[in-house]
């Protein structure tokens, strides 16, 4: 690499970002079809940036899963030990992406920049956004101030703590709800709102590449007209058998509001806590955290449903 150039790795996983509209039924189009290499063609790398492409993964990310995470793990840590190495970009799917920006801050916390980046039209749309979402990643990711997990749409920066699909269609479909944006990106232009800050590993990135399966943890959602009658057949050890699933190691109870629980759900995850269960509980709505306050039944998390469920199982698999 010549002196005073950045060496920015752009890792894929698939997406809509690579989906392609041809070949599919009429107003459809396939996630995940177009190489990463070829999702470059074209686009503005920032000057003094060299680009090195590898293809992890190429999903739709409603099927992200375990293999994909751990192959998506070692690839950004072989890059990142590597001195010359910036940052990276990953291309992904905007359904997971989330859930995939939290696992790896939770688990590299690095200080250099790894900028999700994704798209809500397919490549071939005669107005694809890609292009210009990954243009504005690659400029993110070369920012001497980018550190740690980041995700970039429609000129947007924002956080691996709080980012979160809002809306199923917008081009502009993420947001980060009361903590904010992190900055934005205007005509290439990197404009920070507020400073990365990276927090320690919350778990061992050894002990998730080892595993073969994460411990099961589900989701059960408090509502209106509510029954416990799912969750004592969902932690039953013996339903779970007749499935040939793993028992269930822990729930996430999505409460009303500020964490409130439907009396037949609450009286069921009482059940479940005696049997062994470890249970958190967080908000179903889309912003307002809930705060951990001592002396709780079921613990609160300050995390969106999928993302207090990845907090969980990693602390179960260091159990
Ligand atoms: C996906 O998540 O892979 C498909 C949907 C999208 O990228 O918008």
């Amino acid at each position: 690499m010549q002196a005073g150039t950045q060496k920015i790795v752009v890792l894929g996983t698939g997406g809509t970002i690579a989906g392609l509209a041809q070949g599919a039924a009429p107003g459809r189009y396939r996630a995940a079809q177009k190489p990463v290499d070829e999702l470059l063609a074209g686009v503005v790398v920032p000057p003094g940036v060299t680009v090195q492409v590898e293809q992890v993964a190429q999903i739709d990310s409603k099927d992200m899963d375990l293999a994909v995470w751990q192959a998506l793990l070692k690839a950004c840590r072989v890059h990142l030990a590597q001195a010359d190495v910036q940052g990276l970009v990953i291309t992904h799917g905007t359904d997971t992406l989330e859930e995939t920006a939290w696992l790896l801050q939770a688990l590299l916390a690095p200080r250099q920049s790894v900028v999700l980046t994704c798209a809500m039209r397919p490549a071939d749309a005669p107005d694809a956004d890609g292009p210009r979402n990954l243009a504005d990643a690659l400029a993110v990711a070369a920012d001497p101030k980018a550190q740690g997990v980041l995700a970039v749409c429609a000129g947007r920066i924002l956080g691996a703590q709080s980012v979160q699909k809002l809306h199923s269609s917008r081009l502009d479909a993420f947001g980060s709800g009361e903590a904010g944006d992190m900055g934005r990106v205007r005509q290439g232009q990197v404009q920070w709102l507020r400073a990365c800050v990276v927090p320690a590993p919350l778990a061992s990135v050894e002990a998730v590449l080892a595993a073969s399966a994460l411990p099961r943890v589900e989701i059960v959602l408090s509502h209106a007209a509510a029954s416990g009658a799912h969750l004592d057949a969902l932690v039953d050890p013996d339903t779970a058998a007749r499935h040939g699933v793993a028992p269930v190691r822990g729930l996430v109870l999505a409460g009303t509001g500020g964490g409130t629980l439907h009396h037949e759900i609450e009286a069921a995850a009482r059940r479940a806590q005696a049997a062994g269960v470890r249970i958190v509980r967080t908000t179903r709505c889309a912003d307002g955290w809930l705060q951990p306050r001592a002396g709780d039944e079921f613990p609160a998390l300050p995390l969106s449903p999928v993302k207090a469920r990845l907090a969980l199982m990693l602390d179960l698999l260091g159990r």
